[in-house]
């Protein structure tokens, strides 16, 4: 009867901490705890993924390209980046000469998109900071993305809502939510379909398109509504706010921004990542510093 007991209660620890820590990402525990884990996984993520290339392009690349080529230099966001997965979809892109700047919590992540991402130089700005505060002014960007995020963030709907502030009017908004088995394991994260279709008709959104995606997420498209406004590649001094006081510029100084409103310094580092985050995890990155 003990023995039982005991290895009743191992199974349920065990299947607890599954639950929290490999199903859900951390998202109960925080964004820091789910930073930190994109942290372990960051040199192997695109391993463990296996990105086809035609896929990409044909889901991603294509699609938003061809909803931005009215824009002559569209100016992107896109949020919890990962290893920059949707940057070199869009890059990759002939017809597309824009910006993308691409916004993660995980340092080691933002670590291999600025690796991946090498070849387009100019074309990309790396940003490390949580996206339930976009450190950036309302009505921005041409198009704002979100993939495979959402569900990991403590509150998606005011993240969603952050997605839709800083998307300028007439721009596209292209996000994920999760289906399938493990999206019932993610109470209050995955939108089940009727809740996602509320949420979405709560926010100035047009055009709504709700598409499968993948075995594990739909896709979502739509457009903000109000007259087209706002827009287009501009230097990120212009756009880029304090993520903690919100002044608005914030001063480039050598290898770091600072802010005349509250005084802190935001570096970049040498990856060219620029780093608002101070809190989240991060010293992972920091102890693969100081060992090079
Ligand atoms: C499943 S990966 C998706 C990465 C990329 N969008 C893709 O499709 O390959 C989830 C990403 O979201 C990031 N993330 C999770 N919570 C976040 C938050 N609160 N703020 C910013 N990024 C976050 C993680 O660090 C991770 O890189």
């Amino acid at each position: 009867m003990t023995w039982a007991l005991v290895i009743g209660g191992i199974l349920l620890v065990a299947g607890l901490l599954y639950w929290q820590l490999v199903v859900a990402e951390g998202t109960y525990l925080g964004p820091r705890v789910v930073a930190f884990l994109y942290d372990l996984v960051a040199p192997t993520y695109d391993e463990i993924k296996q990105y086809d290339l035609v896929y990409e392009q044909w889901f991603l690349g294509l699609p938003l390209a061809q909803a931005l080529e009215t824009v002559p230099a569209p100016l992107v966001l896109d949020v919890g980046t990962g290893t920059g997965r949707l940057p070199r979809a869009l890059l990759f892109q002939p017809a597309f000469q824009g910006r993308v700047v691409g916004l993660d919590l995980s340092r080691r992540m933002l670590a291999e998109a600025a690796r991946r991402l090498r070849p387009y130089g100019g074309q990309v700005a790396l940003i490390w900071q949580d996206a339930q505060t976009l450190p950036f002014p309302d009505d921005t960007f041409d198009a704002v993305t979100c993939l495979e995020v959402l569900e990991f963030t403590p509150r998606p709907r005011a993240v969603l809502k952050e997605l839709v502030r800083v998307l300028r009017p007439g721009g596209v908004l292209l996000v994920s939510n999760r289906i399938g088995r493990d999206a019932r394991f993610l109470p209050g994260r995955a939108f089940p379909r009727p809740v996602l279709e509320r949420v979405l008709a709560s926010l100035p959104l047009e055009e709504v398109q709700i598409r499968p995606w993948q075995e594990d997420y739909d896709l979502v498209w739509a457009l903000k509504q109000g007259e087209p406004r706002g827009g287009g590649v501009r230097p990120l001094v212009e756009i880029l706010r304090c993520p903690v006081c919100q002044h608005l510029p914030l001063l480039e100084e050598g290898r770091a921004y600072t802010c005349e409103g509250c005084g802190r310094r935001y570096p970049i580092a040498e990856d060219g990542v620029i780093e608002l985050a101070t809190t989240a995890s991060g010293f992972l990155e920091r102890i693969v510093r100081q060992e090079r």
